[in-house]
């Protein structure tokens, strides 16, 4: 046949509109479903599906994961796991342990990520020395969101410390805001009770207490210092706040009815979806007193081994459009992380962002840089539990803070 402009025209159409056939799959457990997440997990399904691979989505809600780990541990026993799972930190030694994981090695070398990865973030993708997970991003948990114009209203000025913020806390509440927008599930407990240990103990005493679980680090004036503290962020949660979930937390502070909230930038993500910009709509802040330090939290698949090779071809593809350059944009611009990938352009990203980026860098050379014990990073699942525990148990109640301090000596003793 002889080809004419119309014809190659033609031709062209239907290639572009034909999908490509999905001869392969992926099931993917996961348990991004606010607004913020699952914009950015959507886009992970569209890289696969235009390498030719279908998407099977395994999502289970409930913040930080505790929901969808139990979901996953039921389905493994049973020997259906799915192909790949958002597993992190020290769990992925744990399955790696029990021989679950698969091994990505083939991937990683053909795509020197070696090079392309921070030590700090492919040593934790690697079980005895291989890659069997891939990370998709670096979320910084220390954080305060704060609503600027609630601020102005009550005539209060962003904390720096947490002296500060129970002053700053007061004149909002007085000007009749909730202070503090949070949700009372034992993860986000955790999560403000990690920020009070990094903002009043400083990195050395967190990295001996809550890495190292040194024990006379953690029966310690300095412990004692944090449980008071702590507790007295009770008076500024409001009455709702039991049960309640991250983002509606999140959404507080973007309809003004709250003037802050401690929350990882996972939370930038349900500001961007709201149409929000950061400096007029909203502020992001080191907490208080951490601005020299990076509690990080590395969101990763991690590989389950599969029993024919399709799977492994399906999976194999995963690994690899996980760390492309426009994958590491895209899914971070929406997800409020910075990318995992060494060397990306900064241009697209806001100031937060660029915040977390030079954090990030500056905290490694200080020695700042912490993993998150709330999210997963820094101790067995045994310990985060215990920990989860006791700090909910403590915001829950009007123990002291020595009493909140035995407790959870106690607790971290019987589990580590
Ligand atoms: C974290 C996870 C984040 C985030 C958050 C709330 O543990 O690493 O990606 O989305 O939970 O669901």
């Amino acid at each position: 046949m002889k080809m004419n402009l119309a014809t190659l025209t033609v031709a062209s159409t239907l290639a572009f509109n034909v999908p490509l056939a999905q001869s392969s799959d992926v099931e993917v457990l996961h348990w991004w479903t606010s607004g913020g997440e699952a914009a950015s997990v959507k886009y992970l399904k569209t890289k696969l599906n235009n390498s030719g691979v279908s998407w099977t989505d395994f999502a289970v809600a409930g913040g930080g994961g505790e929901n969808a780990m139990t979901v996953l541990k039921s389905r493994a026993i049973s020997g259906n796991p799915p192909t790949a799972a958002q597993i992190k930190g020290p769990s992925i030694q744990e399955w790696g342990d029990l021989g679950f994981l698969a091994n990505i090695d083939s991937v990683a070398k053909a795509n020197n990520w070696d090079s392309m990865l921070p030590a700090v973030v492919s040593d934790v993708m690697k079980h005895k020395g291989s890659y069997v997970a891939a990370p998709v991003n670096v979320h910084r948990v220390n954080w305060l969101w704060a609503n600027p114009e609630v601020f102005r209203k009550s005539g209060a000025t962003i904390p720096t410390t947490w002296s500060d913020f129970i002053v700053q806390a007061k004149k909002i509440q007085d000007a009749g805001y909730i202070a503090l927008a949070h949700g009372g599930q034992p993860w986000q407990d955790a999560t403000v009770f990690e920020a009070v240990v990094l903002g009043v103990g400083g990195a050395d005493y967190y990295k001996k207490a809550f890495v190292d679980l040194d024990m006379s680090t953690l029966k310690s004036d300095t412990t004692k210092a944090v449980f008071k503290t702590f507790g007295e962020l009770r008076q500024f949660v409001d009455a709702n706040s039991p049960g309640r979930d991250w983002n509606v937390a999140t959404s507080m502070v973007i309809n003004g009815k709250a003037g802050m909230q401690i929350m990882g930038d996972w939370a930038k993500g349900e500001f961007k979806v709201a149409n929000k910009n950061v400096g007029t709509d909203f502020v992001c802040v080191s907490a208080p007193g951490t601005s020299g330090s990076f509690t990080f939290n590395i969101d990763s698949f991690a590989f389950f081994k599969q029993k024919n090779t399709e799977d492994t071809k399906a999976q194999n593809v995963m690994a690899k459009e996980i760390l492309s350059t426009d994958f590491q944009k895209v899914f971070n611009l929406n997800k409020g992380s910075i990318p995992a990938k060494l060397g990306m352009a900064r241009t697209e990203f806001d100031s937060c962002a660029h915040d977390s980026m030079d954090a990030f860098v500056a905290s490694s050379q200080t020695g700042g840089l912490v993993p998150s014990f709330a999210h997963g990073m820094a101790v067995s699942e045994a310990v985060s539990g215990a920990i989860n525990d006791t700090v909910t148990n403590y915001f829950n109640s009007s123990l002291s803070p020595s009493e909140g301090m035995n407790q959870l000596v106690s607790a971290i003793a019987a589990a580590k």
